[in-house]
Formats: structure tokens, sequence, C-alpha cells
């Protein structure tokens, strides 16, 4: 079993604190990077890991922490995800997303440091052109969020030809869920994801989820979404990282179950997994939400040999619901 020492960034959030727990299942070390600024340091603490509270814009100490221990590889989760802040503050967005991510690829250039696994995002493509959306479709991002990343994916591109930096990129879809012991899970703050936004008004923490948009050419009118397992995610990502330190070439993944499921579906499921009354108010629509996002998959599966193990919204509401009675108690 491994013991090397994977640095991750951002891993007192939501995504990152779940691969943190799936590196360490199978023997790796954990070093996590987070500013706190939106990760929570008891979760951090219930992971068995070395917590370096700091940000990827401090280059002198991305420099000692890089020179103080023997890291072979970055996961890279740390970024501002907030899609209408970045259209409102898209300085602050640049910054952290794209400056912050330079300033660290930098960091591990001079450590020669040259494994890089990198969180991207369906939001790159923009509006779909065909369903379900495979890697080789145009990017073409909204916002200033979805620019970011495609930004770093083009400067991962720039670093591999330059410096021989490896990276697997992941564009996710909607990652949702939570670790299935209940020990971790999504805590957002502010909250702008579906399924805890539902649970929460279950739990009567929120007056009623909001539904914006009622119209759209979907079955029942509401914007279908493909929801990801975070422990699949997480599981992708530790199967994306040995890609690498096998030696292979730098490479693409969509990262989704491939299977939509409409606002309204999402509500129904939960009502019946909850026994809850959950008040629904429905909404205008959103500028820049397509009526449909869903990914292929198929590459991760054929490459990296990922088998989702949860992929079924079912499951995916159990493990939420167990952590957000818990959480919010
Ligand atoms: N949640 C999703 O559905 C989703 C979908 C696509 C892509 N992503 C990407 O996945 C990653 C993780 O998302 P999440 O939902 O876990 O978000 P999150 O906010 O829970 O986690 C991000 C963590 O990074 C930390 N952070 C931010 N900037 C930092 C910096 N400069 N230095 C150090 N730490 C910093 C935050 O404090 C936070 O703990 C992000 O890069 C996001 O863009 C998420």
């Amino acid at each position: 079993m491994s013991k090397q020492t994977i640095l991750v960034t951002g891993g007192a959030g939501y995504i990152g604190s779940h691969a943190v727990k799936a590196l360490q299942k199978v023997g790796y070390k954990v070093v996590i990077l987070d500013s706190l600024v939106y990760g929570h340091q008891d979760i951090a603490e219930t992971l068995d890991a070395e917590l370096i509270i700091g940000d990827t814009n401090d280059r002198a100490l991305l420099d000692r922490l890089f020179s103080d221990r023997q890291i072979s590889a970055v996961m890279h989760f740390a970024a501002y995800a907030y899609v209408g802040e970045s259209v409102t503050q898209p300085d602050k967005y640049y910054r952290n997303n794209v400056v912050g991510t330079l300033s660290l690829l930098e960091a591990m250039v001079a450590a020669n440091v040259k494994a890089f696994v990198f969180s991207s995002t369906c939001a790159s493509y923009g509006v779909p052109q065909q369903i379900p959306i495979t890697e080789d479709h145009p990017q073409a991002p909204i916002n200033p969020y979805g620019a970011t990343k495609l930004m770093v994916e083009r400067i991962l591109q720039d670093f591999d030809i330059a410096y021989g930096l490896k990276s697997v990129i992941f564009r996710y879809f909607n990652a949702a869920g939570a670790d299935p012991d209940g020990a971790i899970g999504e805590d957002h703050n502010p909250e702008t994801h579906l399924i805890p936004l539902i649970l929460q008004t279950a739990l009567g923490k929120r007056e009623a989820i909001t539904v914006y948009g009622s119209d759209y050419p979907t079955a029942d009118g509401t914007c279908i979404r493909d929801y990801i397992h975070v422990t699949d995610l997480s599981d992708a990502h530790v199967l994306g990282l040995e890609y690498l330190l096998n030696g292979n070439k730098s490479e693409i993944f969509n990262l989704g179950n491939g299977n939509g499921f409409s606002v309204k579906q999402v509500i129904d499921a939960a009502k019946n997994l909850t026994g809850k009354p959950i008040n629904v108010v429905m909404g205008d629509r959103r500028a820049g939400d397509p009526p449909a996002l869903v990914g292929s998959s198929e590459k991760a599966r054929t490459i990296l040999n990922w088998q989702p193990k949860y992929a079924d919204l079912n499951l995916i509401l159990q493990h939420a619901w167990k952590w957000h009675q818990k959480r919010h108690a």
C-alpha cells in the first residue's frame, strides 16, 4: 500500500474533504491546505490529516510547504464557486481561481512536483449544443466562474508542454450526497445547491425552496441536471491520481452519472424519503440556466476504469439526509 503524501488544497471544503477520506482509505498520507474562507475546520479535524491554514496566493507559504515535505502530487479543489458572485465580483474570482492556481503551479514546478489533479466544471461548456455532453464539446463559458476554470485548463496544457507538469482535469456535473457513514458532508455558506436547499427546507431551516422556471422544454417544465455522488467523484480522483503517478499523459474527463433528473423529480424524491412537507415556490427562470445539463462519463469509465457505486438519486438523497439531520440537529 502506498504511503506517498498528497497535498489536497480545499480539503476542508465539501468535495475536498471527501477526497481526503478516499485517499486515506487506500493508504495515502494527506496534507490539507485550506484558507477556511468557505471550508470548515471541524470537518477537517475529523480527518486524520495535517491541516495548514493558508492561501494558494501565499507563494512563500507554498515554497515552505513543498520544501518541508515530500509531496508526490497535488489535488486542487481550492476555488470560489458561486456563479452569481463571479458575475458581480469577477476580480475576486480571477484572483483566487486563476492567479492562486498559477502561484500553486509555479511552486510545484520549483519543487519538481509534476502531477496535478484539477477540479474543473461542466460550467466551462456554457450552453450545451448536444446532450449528453462529451469532453470534445466546445467550451464557451457564460460566466466568469466558468471562465476561470477554462483559463486554468489552458494554463495546464501550457505547463505540460513547457515543464512536463502532467494533469488530470475533471469536469464535474453536480456533486451531491455525503459520505455514506455520515461523518462528513455538504455545508456551503451561503448554500446554493439544490439538494441541501431541499433538505434544509424539510428540516424547517428554510421556509420554502424556490424553483427557478417551470416552463422549460422538459417533460415537467423544470430544469434537468446530472447529480454525481461525492464518494464516486472522490473515487475517480484517486484513480486519476494513480493514472498520473503511473506515468500516463495528461487527460481530461467528465464526471457525472449520465442520468438527468428534473428539479421537480428531486423534490418529489426528497418528499418521499423524508416524509416531511417541503414548501415549493415557483419563481422565474434565471438568466444563463440551460434547460438540461447531462454529461457522458464514458471516457472516465473506459480509461480510468471508474465504476460509480452510488449512481442512484435515492442513495444520494439518503446519504445527504443522514448528514443534514446530524449537522442541523
Ligand atoms: N460542488 C459542485 O457541484 C462542483 C461542481 C463543479 C466543480 N466544482 C469545483 O470543485 C471544487 C470544490 O468545490 P466544493 O463544492 O467542495 O467547494 P467548497 O467551497 O466547499 O470547497 C472549496 C474549499 O477551498 C477553500 N479555498 C478557496 N480558495 C482558496 C485558496 N485560495 N487557498 C486555499 N483554500 C481556498 C475554501 O475555504 C473551501 O474549503 C471547486 O474548485 C469547485 O469549483 C464543484
